[in-house]
């Protein structure tokens, strides 16, 4: 077990995924544990495991005549867990180049007015952010470098740095299909054939190489000011 301390930093591992067998899942221990190797105390939230409900409530949306309304107990559980976290690393699967509903409702719901923007000192300022998402797409189809820019554009701009984040970064991680999925010319989705044994392998060991790359690229910018 990695040392730990009281004065160790927090990343929340947020997944975004229905089943905890799912490459996403994986992706996200993998994180969690090279977080925990460079001495990062772990809260995982595994949002469909803890049941988190992604749909706005009336409790939950916003009072634009009131920043310090009080949203529901749940939302404020997960409040507190973001304040707590140093970085935040969310891993999901890309779903129609966005991130998919449970972490977009978790979005909605808890980086809420008052809390995540809307103050002139936003309360998650300084903290960083590293959104790992899986793509079915090969990286050479032409879809993955728009869809890159579309999810820098979204998550970094839109959200981590409208909410005051100090660094936010996207890995794409493509090939995340064992079959892999291209958009031909005329615009069909071609699904080729799953690929076994050795060379299934390398797939696998080359996809979870790339996402951690991300995470240490994401560390090792931890020392280089904003
Ligand atoms: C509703 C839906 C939308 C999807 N949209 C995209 C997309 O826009 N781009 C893409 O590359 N893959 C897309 N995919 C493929 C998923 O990203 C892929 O299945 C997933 O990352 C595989 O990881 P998993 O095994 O952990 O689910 C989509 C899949 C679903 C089910």
């Amino acid at each position: 077990m990695p040392q730990q301390d009281s004065r160790a930093r927090t990343a929340l591992v947020v997944v975004a995924h229905h089943r905890a067998d799912s490459l996403t899942a994986h992706t996200a221990r993998r994180a969690a544990a090279r977080l925990e190797a460079a001495g990062y105390r772990i809260d995982l939230l595994d949002l469909r495991a803890e049941g988190f409900d992604p749909r706005m409530t009336v409790a939950d949306q916003p009072d634009w005549g009131d920043r310090d309304k009080r949203y529901s107990d749940e939302v404020h559980a997960h409040m507190r867990r973001v304040l707590d976290a140093d970085v935040v690393v969310a891993v999901f699967p890309v779903y129609w180049q966005s991130v998919p509903a449970l972490l977009k409702g978790w979005i909605d719901r808890v980086w809420n007015y008052g809390f995540a923007y809307g103050r002139s000192k936003p309360r998650l300022a300084g903290k960083r952010i590293l959104w790992l998402g899986l793509a079915g797409a090969t990286a050479d189809d032409l879809v993955t470098e728009g869809m890159r820019k579309i999810l820098e554009t979204n998550l970094s701009e839109g959200i981590a740095y409208y909410c005051g984040f100090a660094h936010s970064a996207v890995g794409l991680l493509t090939d995340a299909e064992e079959r892999p999925q291209r958009v031909d010319a005329e615009g069909n989705l071609r699904i080729g054939d799953a690929v076994a044994g050795a060379e299934r392998e390398a797939q696998y060991a080359a996809f979870d190489q790339l996402a951690l790359e991300y995470v240490e690229k994401f560390l090792a910018e931890e020392s280089v000011p904003a």
